[in-house]
């Protein structure tokens, strides 16, 4: 049974980190929970000019995960424990906060001098209980290693960042079932996709306009799906979306900005531990 759309999301702008915009299709009113998601952001696409780029300085987390893609320029990131990586276009960050880090995400330093163009993702994936102060962990994927596949077609290609699709599977190691792929798809194109039944799925179209389930978005726009075992994409001209999709984590939910728990007594340790500094701190002594 193919699933269909029973909401769509309108992205809404936000300002993020040290002033950037956002288009946030989730959270937004009316629209708080993706469980096992928890946050959608697309940065850009924007054009920088040189001195203009910015991102998120210093800032702590815990209780979930941050994953990060890149389509266009360059991100560089820097944390307590003292990983420091670039990743570029193509190229995936998963980070798993855990029981806490704090860490910087910034444009390159080549970006900020320079300027040039952005354009990337940030996904947040919930932790579930057993799993949220585990040890903080990366998974640095470069564009090269993340599978990638083409239907017979030629009209559909997909990037495969987690679980899988046309018979690729990802790399990377979730906590939970899920499923993030990259779709580009050319006009003319009609193609299903499975989707897990235990799994809450979103499409989340952003350049182009695409059908899915039979019911037509624009970019910026997130459908919500239906129960069912795949989704039907189908499109008139280019389009691009992300597939999200997840067996959802059912716990309760605390937020309080960068911490992510399930009470309150638990956001309470959270901030206390941060302010005490017993999520680390950078140390830039080591990057000049
Ligand atoms: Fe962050």
């Amino acid at each position: 049974m193919s699933r269909e759309v029973v909401r769509i999301i309108t992205s809404h702008r936000q300002r993020e980190g040290g002033g950037f915009i956002v288009r946030r299709p989730f959270p937004t009113r009316g629209f708080n929970h993706a469980d096992p998601f928890l946050m959608l952001d697309e940065m850009g696409p924007v054009e920088y000019a040189p001195g203009e780029a910015i991102g998120a300085p210093d800032h702590p987390h815990r209780g979930f995960e941050t994953v990060t893609y890149i389509l266009e320029g360059e991100a560089e990131h820097a944390d307590s424990a003292g990983h420091r990586g670039k990743i570029g276009p193509g190229d995936v960050q998963w980070m798993t906060a855990g029981r806490g880090i704090v860490h910087a995400e910034m444009p390159s330093r080549a970006m900020r001098d320079s300027g040039g163009r952005m354009h990337g993702f940030q996904l947040w994936v919930n932790l579930p209980a057993r799993d949220k102060m585990m040890a903080p962990r990366y998974q640095e994927i470069p564009r090269a290693k993340i599978p990638s596949a083409t239907t017979p077609d030629g009209l559909a290609t997909v990037h495969v960042i987690a679980g899988e699709a046309l018979g690729c599977s990802a790399v990377i190691e979730t906590r939970t079932p899920i499923a993030y792929q990259h779709w580009r798809f050319d006009a003319g194109v009609s193609l299903d996709v499975p989707i897990p039944t235990d799994h809450t799925a979103y499409v989340y179209v952003f350049d182009g306009s695409l059908s899915v389930g039979g019911s037509v978005l624009d970019a910026g726009q997130l459908a919500v799906l239906g129960q069912g075992s795949g989704v039907a994409f189908a499109a008139t001209g280019k389009a691009q979306a992300l597939l999200l999709s997840g067996v959802p984590i059912r716990e309760p939910v605390v937020q309080y900005g960068p911490f992510v728990m399930n009470t309150e007594r638990e956001i309470e340790q959270a901030i206390s531990d941060y302010r005490q500094g017993k999520l680390g701190e950078i140390d830039y002594s080591a990057t000049h």
